[in-house]
This record gives C-alpha cells, sequence and structure tokens, in this order.
C-alpha cells in the first residue's frame, strides 16, 4: 500500500518531518525508495535536468505522463506526485481536470502538483471534488518564469508576504492536501507552516516547513550548469560519472577491456570444425 495523503496529514500533526525527493525514471524512483523517501514528486524540473530546456515552459502532458509512468513502475510504497505541466490548466477547468485525470489514469500517480495561488484556488477546488488531491505551489513558480522576470526569492515585502499568506490559505480552503512553498523567507515560510493545518514542503524555505524537496539532480550533483543557493549537493556523481568514462576510453585503447571475464565463449570442437569449413569453402 502507498503513502496516501491522510499519512502525510499525519505526521505533519505528529510533527514527524517529511522528506521528498524528485525522481523521473525508474532506477531512480526503485532506489529513493529502497533508501527509504516515502514522497517523491515526478516534477516538471524534469524539462530542464532531464530534457535539456532552458526552462520548465516547454514540457508537455506527453513528457510527465511518460517520465510518471516510470517512477510508479520503480516504486511500491511511496506517494507519487505528478506535476502539470505548464498551460495544461491554466486555459479552462475542464480541461485541468481532465489533464489532473490523465495523471493519476494513465501516469499511474496518486496525486498532482500544480502552480499558482488565489487564483488557482477555483481550479484546485473543481479537480479535488472529481476525487483527484492536489499539492499546491506557491512563491517561486517556475512555469511563470517570464512573468517574474527570473527565478528570485518571493515574498519579501509586506503586501508580497500578505498574498503569500493569502495564497497558501485559499489552497487549503480550496481542498489542497499539502503546498510547496519555494524560495520562500524562512521566517514567512515558518509563519504559513504554523497557520495551516495542511503540510507545508519546502525549497529554498527554511527549516520551519513540514517537509523538505530537493531536486534529484542537484543533490547527487548530476546536475553542473548551476546549483541553486537552498541546494546541497550530497554526492558528486558528475565527476564520478566523467572519471568512470575516462578509465574506459583508456581501457579500450589499451585493449584492456573487455578481458576474457567479459567474454563469451564456445566449445574447441565446434571452433575446430568451424575452421574446417572455412577452409574447405575458401
Ligand atoms: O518541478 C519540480 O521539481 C518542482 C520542485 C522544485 C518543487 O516543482
Amino acid at each position: 500500500m502507498r503513502l496516501t495523503i491522510k499519512d502525510l496529514q499525519d505526521m505533519k500533526a505528529r510533527g514527524e518531518k517529511i522528506p521528498m525527493m524528485t525522481a523521473y525514471d525508474y532506477t531512480s524512483g526503485k532506489l529513493l525508495e529502497q533508501a527509504g523517501i516515502p514522497l517523491m514528486l515526478v516534477g516538471d524540473s524534469l524539462g530542464m535536468v532531464v530534457l535539456g530546456y532552458d526552462s520548465t515552459v516547454p514540457v508537455t502532458m506527453g513528457d510527465m505522463l511518460h517520465h510518471i509512468k516510470t517512477v510508479v513502475r520503480g516504486t511500491e510504497k511511496a506517494h507519487i506526485v505528478g506535476d502539470l505541466p505548464f498551460m495544461s490548466y491554466h486555459a479552462e477547468v475542464s480541461e485541468a481536470i481532465r489533464n489532473a485525470g490523465r495523471i493519476l489514469k494513465e501516469g499511474g500517480a496518486q496525486s498532482i502538483k500544480l502552480e499558482g495561488g488565489q487564483e488557482m484556488a477555483e481550479t484546485v477546488n473543481r479537480i479535488v471534488k472529481s476525487g483527484i488531491p492536489v499539492m499546491g505551489h506557491v512563491g517561486l513558480t517556475p512555469q511563470s518564469v517570464n512573468q517574474l522576470g527570473g527565478y528570485r526569492v518571493q515574498g519579501k515585502t509586506i503586501s508580497d508576504a500578505i498574498r503569500l499568506m493569502e495564497d497558501t490559505r485559499a489552497l487549503e480552503e480550496a481542498g489542497a492536501y499539502a503546498v510547496v512553498l519555494e524560495c520562500v523567507p524562512a521566517a514567512l515560510a515558518q509563519m504559513i507552516t504554523d497557520r495551516l493545518s495542511i503540510p507545508t514542503i519546502g525549497i529554498g524555505a527554511g527549516a520551519g516547513c513540514d517537509g523538505q524537496v530537493q531536486v534529484l539532480h542537484d543533490f547527487l550533483g548530476l546536475f553542473t550548469d548551476f546549483l541553486p543557493k537552498h541546494a546541497r549537493r550530497y554526492a558528486n556523481l558528475a565527476e564520478t560519472i566523467q572519471d568512470a568514462a575516462s578509465q574506459y576510453i583508456s581501457d579500450v585503447h589499451l585493449g584492456k577491456f573487455p578481458t576474457d571475464k567479459e567474454s563469451y565463449k564456445m566449445s574447441q570442437s565446434v571452433l575446430d570444425e568451424l575452421a574446417g569449413k572455412v577452409f574447405e569453402s575458401a
């Protein structure tokens, strides 16, 4: 049985912190689950760290479904959240409900995430009423990068801070079961967390949130284009991969790979017979 939204809300009630990580494929999902990660997000950040776009804007429903299915196949217990990509839920509420439904029905995820506050409350409410759990996402909302004018910390002025508090309250009232706070000052995130009954999941929002989420490729040191201030590298896999590739290149050049151990054998009698036939036909 996978972790449910009720389990997550019980964790907040008990004061138990929630570790969340992004995952984008079968192998990463499987390894993260084996390590004990209970909550995974197939985030549209895959557009940048897996597909090589310079923002999350170009990511499609097809991209999301493709990757969500692979993470679901690699896991049994984790709760999988699938991101709704840019413009899959903005034009019409009915389209938002249909696309949210696809994330669960075709993708196999247990809930969806979408970006936006008060302006998305009606959409969130209608999706929730259709039986689909929704995780909100406010603060820095990367799908709006063109409107925000860059990736900046949000909520630093009194009016922005009040708006963020109202956004999170609107999402909670609309039925969201949790909310991501991205790039929000730690003190403000703490105030929001204390005032909500649903869990807050922070990324660049300080230790006071109920949970934390990190982008897998930042956490593993795999994505080297840039490292956000709020990310911590727990490994340096870019260096590990490059060292391994250099060693492989050298071994191939020097004839050290493959050895007998990595090669397949056939019997000497078959080889002798084959040599005779080759000789006869020459
Ligand atoms: O797409 C993503 O990875 C996200 C996290 C940064 C929360 O939305």
